[in-house]
């Protein structure tokens, strides 16, 4: 039916969308104080910035992307029978990294020897994957990506920021793990790789289909396959930190011992990989100890030294994270954390008669302006029913509206606990309703 929501979205709503809000604000609080300004990229990119940025062979590129039909020249294209251009075929994007860096190249944003380029988004991102707790078709992420910054103080610093975050909203830290690894560079992972592939070819036969293919096309995003017989053959498979070169050795060090002296506590994985195919040096993962099952990575990132050449921009050096919104939520519930606070209706202005509206309406007018949330009846109700749409609204205080009052140059304020009433004079309504309310 056209009126239920595609599967795998969420309508966020009232006090949802306020979480959203504040959650969001929170983060672009935290990752300002490290010097991080906004960027918001199109929801839509030509999907050859994906294939090239993400990789081929990743599942988010290979199996989940969203493919945008929408244009002109793409419909006319495909009636022929011809394939569109890449200039014509679109995608939603599945993740914010590669439109950051496309955006800084494109804008120019990192001229040479200019200092770092830090920047910070929120916003949907769109993997057409197998819906299910914590995992959306649509879901929303907070990133940041910092473009041209090679010192290990740099990976540290924004995995510093991202902890910082998760305190700050609320998560419990004894609930949430970071695990940290080192993906390698160019001198060490190529040999690293094939020595994988010939460990998965010895074991070919134990491996499900896909992890088959990955031998040739992409060993190490085997490490990721959920499949009980595939995870014990990799179980035992070479491990990165065994090869890594003495630069990748010395970085991965200077990282560790940075995040040591900042009391950040982490466990190092030798097999998280991360599924994005652009990561070199530093990758890292918060997991929730418990209660998210296999959807247990709130937030994750890492150092991307390759990703701005392999686009066409100038050799630059980068890293980030990004945080899943509706996983964020999901532990922060559990962990007990009120969310979406601060809504509702604080003031009920309600009307005696109708010889009361213009009068109610100045009211309702005055606490507004003075950031009071109020509202009254549109809709001709009795006294009666005003005041049994006032408690239900959680309005704290009803004003009350009578001609007497009102000849009197006066209005009643009744507090709606202890429903003891004052006579206020017209032009003290938002103070007395402010003294009310705690504001
Ligand atoms: P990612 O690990 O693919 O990294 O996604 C980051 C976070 O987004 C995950 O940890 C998870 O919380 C959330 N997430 C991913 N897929 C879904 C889904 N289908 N439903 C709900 N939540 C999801 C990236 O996207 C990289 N761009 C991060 C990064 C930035 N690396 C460097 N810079």
């Amino acid at each position: 039916m056209p009126t239920k929501k595609p599967q795998g979205t969420e309508d966020l709503i009232a006090s949802g969308e306020r979480t959203y809000q504040q959650l969001m604000n929170l983060a672009y609080e935290v990752f300002g104080t490290y010097g991080y300004e906004p960027i918001e990229t199109p929801l839509f990119e030509r999907i050859d910035l994906f294939v090239r940025g993400i990789g081929e062979s990743t599942d988010v590129v290979g199996k989940e992307m969203f493919h945008v039909l929408a244009s002109e020249p793409y419909r006319r294209l495909s009636a022929e029978g011809t394939q569109p251009d890449a200039k014509h075929h679109l995608a939603l994007r599945p993740e914010g990294t590669a439109s950051v860096v496309r955006a800084v190249i494109e804008h120019n944003l990192l001229p040479q020897g200019g200092t770092p380029v830090k920047l910070m988004y929120a916003g949907p991102m769109f993997r057409a994957e197998r819906p299910q707790r914590g995992r959306l078709r649509e879901f929303h992420q907070f990133g940041v990506e910092c473009l041209g910054a090679t010192a290990p103080s740099a990976d540290a610093e924004v995995i510093i920021m991202l902890m910082r975050f998760f305190g700050r909203a609320g998560i419990p830290r004894d609930s949430i793990r970071l695990l940290i690894n080192s993906m390698g560079d160019d001198a060490c992972r190529p040999a690293y790789r094939e020595s994988v592939s010939a460990y998965m070819r010895a074991h070919a036969d134990e491996l499900c289909d896909d992890c088959k293919r990955r031998i040739e096309t992409n060993p190490l995003r085997a490490f990721d396959c959920k499949n009980p017989d595939c995870r014990a053959v990799m179980h035992s498979a070479p491990l990165i930190s065994d090869a890594l070169c003495d630069g990748c050795s010395e970085h991965y060090a200077a990282v560790k011992g940075y995040l040591d002296r900042a009391g950040i506590t982490y466990e190092e994985d030798p097999r998280l990989v991360r599924g994005l195919d652009y990561y070199t040096n530093t990758v890292f993962e918060v997991q929730v100890i418990d209660g998210l099952g296999a959807q247990n990575a709130i937030g994750g990132g890492g150092r991307y030294d390759k990703l701005m050449e392999s686009l066409g921009g100038k050799s630059t050096p980068g890293l980030g994270f990004a945080i899943g919104y509706e996983r964020l939520v999901l532990a922060l519930e559990a962990a007990g954390v009120p969310l979406g606070e601060g809504g509702g209706i604080q003031a009920y202005v309600a009307k005696v008669d109708s010889s009361c509206d213009a009068a109610a309406f100045q009211v309702m007018q005055a606490l507004r302006d003075a950031g009071i949330r109020a509202d009254c009846d549109h809709q001709g109700r009795s006294l009666k029913s005003q005041f049994k749409v006032a408690g239900k609204s959680g309005a704290a205080a009803v004003v009350v509206c009578g001609p007497d009052e009102l000849a009197a140059g006066e209005v009643t304020v009744r507090a709606m606990d202890t429903h003891e009433e004052q006579r206020v004079a017209f032009g003290q309504v938002p103070q007395a309703v402010s003294a009310l309310i705690g504001k």
